[in-house]
This record gives C-alpha cells, structure tokens and sequence, in this order.
C-alpha cells in the first residue's frame, strides 16, 4: 500500500492502450501520481493496440480523457504538457503478431540502456478478457517475462467466469510469469476507505474484544448503484450480479471484515487472513440456494426524474435475459470468531442510490434496566462503515434524552474522511498502480483468493445457471431490489438497513 513514496524507475506497458480503461482510469491516475510526484523523472508509458492512431492523435485522445477523471480541479495545461514526455510511443500491432513483441522487447532493452538502473517493466493488460492469453503468452515468447525481479503483470477482471475456468486461466498465467510478478486488480481493494478497515480493526484496541458473534449479531454489505449496465451489455449478458461483484468486491470487504488479526503488515499475511475466512464460508448447499440467495433483473422505472429503460431492453442485451442485475446473499463463516453469525450480502444496478456499505449490527444489551417508558427508541449498537460517498465511520449508540425523564434515543458518533483530513483521497487506481510499480502486492489477488472465491459462488451459479427465473424482471429501476431480498433477511427477523448516514437507519 502506498505510503507517500515514489515509484522506483519503471516503463509502464499498456496493452490497450486506445481503450476505455486507459482512457478514464489509467492515464487520469497516472497524471495525478504525476501531478503528486510519485513518478519521478525516470517513468515512461508506452501504449499497444491495434486501433490505427498517429502518437499525437494518441495523446489528444488520452488528455480529453485526463480532463474528464482526473481529480476534480487538477487538469493543467503546463503540468499535461510536462506529463505527456512520458508517453513514449503509441505503437500500433495486432497482439497475435510475434514480431511486434520482439520489437518491444528490443525497445524496452534500449531504455535500459539510458536509465541508471534497470526499470521495472510493468505489463499492463487492459485488454478484452479475451486476449489475455495471447498477450501473456507473446510476452513470455519473446522472453519478456522471465526477469521474475522487474516484470509483472497486471490483470484486470473478471478472472474466469467460473471455477474451472479461473483455475484454467491461473494455470496459464503462472506458466509464463511467477505467482509474485501476477498482479490481479480489484478496484475495491485501492479504496481508502476499504484499506481503512484493516486499520479500524487493527490498529485500535477498542473493538477487536467485541469483534465476534458473542457482541455481534449479524453484518450487513450493500454495494449498490443507480447506473444500469451503460454501454457494457455485451460483457454485463455473460456476467451478471454475482459474477461481476460479489464473487470479487463484496467477498473481498467481507474478508476484511472477517479475518483474524494480521501478525505483520506483510502481503502475504493478510491475503493468507483473508483466504482462511473465504475458505470458512459454509458451503452452500444447491438444495439451499433458493433460501440463502436472491437474483433480481430490472424492469424501466424512474431514478432521479429520469426514465430508465429495462435491462431486456439495454444494448446488446437479449429481450428474454435470464442475467441477474441484483444478488443477495446470506453466508455464515464457520470458525469460534464467526459461528452462526449471518452476513447478509446485496448488490444491484438501478438502485436508488449509489452506496458502498457494512453495517455491523452489535447484540442488544443482556439486561435491559430502564424503565418501558425510557426505552421507546432504544437501539443496539450500531457501527457503519462508509465505504463511498461521504466516506467515514459512525458509531450509533444510546444516550439520554435532554429533560427531567430518563428517555434514551440513539445517536451517532461520526468520523468523517474528508474533515478529518482535509485531503481529497487517491482514486482506486492511483494507489493500485503506484503500489505495481513499487512491487508491494497486499492490494492484489493471490491465485488461491480467487479460486477460493469462486468456490463460494459456484453453487448459486450453478442452480441458477440450470433454472431459468420465471419472474423477471422483478424489481422496478429506483426499488431496492425484488421483493424476496426483503424476505430473505426478514425470515430471521431482521432488516435491511437504509445505506444512508442521514436517516434512522431502518428498512430499506
Ligand atoms: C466493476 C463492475 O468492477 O465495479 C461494474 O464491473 C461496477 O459493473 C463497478 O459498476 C463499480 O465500481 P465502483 O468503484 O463505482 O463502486
């Protein structure tokens, strides 16, 4: 994880250069790391894609991108301009073309040659799923993996569409590169406010005695958005909800939330921690699906005085879809921490609101002594984690009302990012690409995180994957999924909690 240092001397090599992920999140991060002066003199990018664009078009094209995401107010003409010396080359190839990686072989030997040290070469996939094998394996051909100390990869997601696959596709990769030079993103895990968590839990003495199921009752994680599948149709027909965030981002915040006490702040330690929690998920049994998941699809509606077309009728999306727009789940880890513990799972596209969110709803007090009349309003403890927007944490807790009788409500106690400290926080990727050229790899997937993630999620797939739903759509854009998500978490009494830091809290 980033810690206000520089990267060493690096060439960052991005295949798909000419596409949206270098367009809105690469460059713009990769400005900001310079704009902060994170990347020093000695850091260059050299883009590969097919698309034909002369080097000028190339850099036109990234600083309309830059303009657009780059932390709001930072775009500099000057400071662009000193920037943009560090984009060598667009080179335009087609990835099954063996010569072009000789030639960028032959390229990045020649920048050793100029720089005092050797950089590192960081292999930046930023392709369609589909070529990352052939990039690999051209890489590995034309012998610009085996330096296992200064080459490493970046793969994004989705790692595999399933068990099997993942296995197949990590098998490849560490045929060609060592497990240590893989570097698989997920964004989730270069947000500050998810980094965070392991400092709220690890480095505080206040909550960790009660951090387990004798004080705490269950715990709540909301990832939901208000966007639908935009443009991405094509890839969103073969994913859906829980390919495409639980499997990944919400397991991830739930390892988080889970795991036992690191006994150093080293990159394997943690992803070790965090692989023993989602090898602790109770198995799903297929016969249990229905009771334990819940899978959505979005009919039109309207979000914010705007008409939203129903997912059956988004681009590149079949008029009979089958794909879930929405998922809940409930799981249990089974350890002496967690045991019978239920964490309650969900995330959709065209929510109402666009929220990152862990409730950690704590037990009622054992002995309740005041008076019926005192404790109309009375609530157990509640702690919510603020992942995004209006990053923070808020502590909810009873305290006596004003006045000459003893009447309890609940209030909050609030810890918010941004008056805290003053500072806008690094998007995901800055932190994500600084620490790939810094070589410290705790933000990344290990290749047993992923599979292991994979196992929890199999079975849901499985049995959905067999059984078309008979009622989609199910929840309308702007409601908070279908209505069995409600039920899911109301047959054990309970409910979801409302992902606002503003409201009371209850029953959304
Ligand atoms: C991506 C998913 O991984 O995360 C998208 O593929 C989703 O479908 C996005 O919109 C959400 O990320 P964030 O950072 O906006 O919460």
């Amino acid at each position: 994880m980033s810690n206000g240092v520089q990267a060493q001397p690096a060439v960052l090599v991005i295949f798909g250069a000419a596409g949206d992920l270098t367009w809105r999140k690469l460059m713009p991060a990769l400005f900001d790391l310079f704009l902060d002066g994170r990347l020093g003199e000695q850091f260059a990018v050299l883009g590969v894609d097919k698309h034909p664009m002369t080097h000028d078009e190339y850099v036109t094209h990234l600083a309309e991108g830059v303009t657009r995401f780059c932390r709001p107010g930072r775009w500099d003409e000057d400071r662009w301009k000193a920037f943009a010396r560090h984009l060598l080359d667009y080179v335009e190839a087609d990835f099954d073309d063996p010569k072009a990686f000789q030639e960028l072989a032959g390229r990045l030997n020649e920048l050793d040659g100029r720089w005092d040290g050797r950089p590192t070469r960081v292999f930046y996939l930023a392709t369609a799923p589909s070529l990352v094998e052939m990039v690999t394996r051209q890489l590995g051909r034309a012998g610009l993996a085996g330096d296992v100390d200064r080459a490493r990869l970046v793969v994004e997601k989705p790692f595999g569409h399933d068990l099997a696959s993942a296995r197949a596709l990590n098998a490849m990769l560490t045929g060609v590169f060592a497990e240590h030079q893989i570097y698989r993103i997920d964004h989730y895990l270069g947000k500050e406010t998810v980094q965070n968590i392991l400092a709220f839990r690890f480095a505080n003495a206040l909550f960790e005695p009660i951090w387990d199921r004798r004080y705490i009752d269950h715990v709540q994680i909301t990832v939901s958005e208000q966007v639908g599948v935009e443009h991405r149709g094509g890839y969103y027909e073969h994913a859906g909800a829980l390919r495409d965030m639980v499997q990944n981002h919400l397991l991830q915040v739930l390892c988080l939330i889970a795991m036992e006490p690191i006994i150093s702040f080293d990159a394997d330690e943690i992803r070790t921690k965090k692989v023993d929690v989602l090898r602790a998920i109770r198995p799903i049994a297929k016969g249990e699906v229905p009771r334990l998941a819940v899978r959505g699809q979005y009919a039109g509606g309207w979000l914010q005085g705007e008409k939203a077309v129903a997912y059956r009728q988004e681009d590149g999306v079949a008029a009979d879809s089958s794909t879930e727009t929405f998922a809940a789940l409930k799981l249990f880890v089974d350890n002496w921490r967690w045991q019978d513990v239920p964490f309650y799972l969900r995330t959709g596209k065209r929510l109402p609101a666009k929220v990152s969110e862990v409730f950690i709803q704590f037990r009622p007090v054992p002995h309740q002594a005041f008076p019926a009349a005192a404790v109309q309003d009375w609530r157990p403890n509640l702690l919510m984690i603020r992942i995004q927007p209006d990053e923070g944490i808020v502590l909810r807790f009873q305290a006596k009302h004003p006045g000459p009788q003893m009447h309890l409500s609940p209030v909050d106690m609030r810890f918010d990012y941004q008056k805290a400290f003053k500072a806008a926080a690094p998007e995901a990727y800055e932190t994500l690409l600084l620490d790939v050229m810094r070589g410290d790899a705790t933000l990344f997937m290990r290749a047993d995180q992923v599979e292991a993630a994979w196992s929890v999620v199999m079975p849901v797939l499985d049995v959905w994957g067999d059984s078309a739903p008979a009622d989609f759509p199910n929840y309308r854009a702007g409601d908070w999924g279908p209505e069995a998500a409600q039920v899911l978490i109301a047959s054990d009494g309970r409910a979801w909690l409302a992902p606002s830091l503003d409201d009371d809290g209850q029953g959304a």
